[in-house]
């Protein structure tokens, strides 16, 4: 089998690449894996993400690429919209045209955050800003490619949220500011779910693998991807200090210096949903009946027992 996976150098493409080399290596029969980043293709350029399909012929596409810059979308608009929604939706028209499957990412943006509880895949779609509205395109060319087809194609999309892993992410930027300053001031009133970018990596390739990395049938679709539980960028902060301070790190703030504080006080370009909370329990179903517990055990990994574990690992590798 012949695996393609783009976005090579973001947070979510390197945990790919960990979680594909852990599970093929002690395979006979492995699969050929390709590693694609701007510099072997540029997402914006139709005629050569064409031809780079055309040319490693992938039964599995992966795209971990994203414009993710939401802010900076504001005004780059033409842009965001070639990365989130045009590049995928011609990854998807290969897929049918070649009998592949297609995973793909997008986000909580594409709600607004209006709904009291959590958001199912089939709430309505009304993003707030540029990023938010790509990204919504982006799963509505894919839906519209895969309508209709009756081949061996299938694709999923899976939402997630507040992502981490190695690159720039809130908790970094948290646990730099916290060796500068005294004191911190984070939003408080947006609800969502941080999710680490090994363990949408590892769900991900459960659903579609087995485990001899042969591809599985699954119901195509938009699937919830998030930990479990919810808090606040303030409670993730908050979590975030005191994990690296139990750690050993040594902040110059302590969580009781991290003051709570409004959006309305943090005014920025793009707007952000108020509510980011999503319910699982499609995919949550859709491992049920397989009934394997480890699996399904995984997918409840509450969010702050994975953050601590993260926080503690780049204290132990010294990147704090
Ligand atoms: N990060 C979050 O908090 C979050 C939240 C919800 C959903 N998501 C979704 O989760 C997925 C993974 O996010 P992530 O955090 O891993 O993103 P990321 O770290 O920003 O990585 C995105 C990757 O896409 C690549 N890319 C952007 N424009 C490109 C272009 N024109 N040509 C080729 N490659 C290009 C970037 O390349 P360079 O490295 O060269 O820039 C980068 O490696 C995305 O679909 C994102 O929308 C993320």
């Amino acid at each position: 089998m012949k695996i393609l996976v783009f976005g090579k150098d973001g947070q979510l493409g390197k945990a790919f690449q960990e979680e594909l080399d852990e599970r093929t290596s002690a395979l006979l029969a492995k699969p050929i894996i390709q590693y694609v980043g701007r510099p072997e293709c540029d997402l914006a350029n139709e005629e050569a993400l064409n031809q780079l399909l055309n040319r490693l012929q992938p039964q599995l596409i992966i795209n971990a690429s994203a414009y993710t810059a939401v802010d900076r979308a504001e005004t780059e608009s033409d842009l965001a919209f070639a990365i989130n929604s045009r590049a995928p939706e011609i990854m998807a028209q290969y897929a049918v045209d070649h009998d592949a499957t297609f995973l793909h990412y997008s986000t909580d943006y594409v709600f607004d955050g209006e709904k009291y509880g959590f958001y199912l895949e089939g709430d309505l779609r009304n993003p707030l800003g540029v990023y938010g509205k790509s990204k919504a395109d982006g799963e509505e060319a894919i839906a519209r490619v895969f309508a209709g087809t009756r081949g061996n194609d299938q694709y999923a999309i899976f939402r997630t949220s507040w992502v981490y892993g190695d690159g720039g992410n809130f908790i970094r930027t948290i646990l730099r500011l916290a060796k500068e300053r005294e004191e911190l001031k984070i939003i408080n009133d947006q609800f969502g779910v941080p999710t680490s970018a090994n363990w949408l990596a590892q769900v991900s390739l459960n659903l579609v693998l087995d485990e001899d990395a042969r591809l599985r049938k699954f119901a195509s679709g938009i699937y919830h991807a998030v930990s479990a539980g919810e808090t606040t960028w303030h409670g993730l902060a908050c979590l975030t200090a005191q994990a690296a301070i139990d750690a050993g790190v040594a902040l110059k703030v302590t969580p009781d210096a991290i003051k709570p504080i409004l959006t309305i006080e943090y005014p920025l370009p793009a707007l952000r949903p108020m509510n980011s909370r999503m319910s699982t329990d499609k995919l949550y179903q859709a491992f049920a009946g397989r009934g394997d517990v480890s699996e399904l055990q995984y997918l409840n990994q509450p969010w702050d027992k994975a953050v601590r574990s993260y926080v503690t690992n780049l204290a132990k590798d010294g990147l704090i």
